[in-house]
């Protein structure tokens, strides 16, 4: 199974099996991570989904839409790499993803 890393907000790296076809909101929240509140499980409509990506990974991501765009820009802690998790499937390409969970607004 691909592998997901996920450093939490203190800094630790935690390496999950990350089912394709699910989100990485999804991979992550069902893992046991309960940083990653995902309020809105998954409309794309609070933002409290928002990860950091690491750049290498940019190309293979699932594009930016302007909803994700509108509501990145509404968080104080919009960064390089930002995405909202739930608007990112997990596939096979993204074997090795590392993502950090953002800061809480
Ligand atoms: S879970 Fe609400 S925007 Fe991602």
């Amino acid at each position: 199974m691909p592998k997901l890393i996920v450093v939490d907000r203190s800094g630790a790296p935690h390496e999950i099996d990350a089912e394709p076809g699910l989100s990485v909101m999804e991979v992550i929240r069902d893992n046991g991570l309960d940083e990653l509140l995902a309020l809105c499980g998954g409309c794309c409509s609070c933002a409290t989904c928002h990860i950091y990506v690491e750049n290498k990974f940019a190309a293979s991501l699932s594009p930016l839409s302007e909803d994700e765009n509108d509501l990145l820009d509404s968080s104080a802690c919009r960064a390089t790499g930002s995405r909202l998790s739930c608007q990112l499937p997990f596939h096979e390409g993204l074997d090795g993803l590392r993502v950090t969970i953002a800061p809480e607004d």
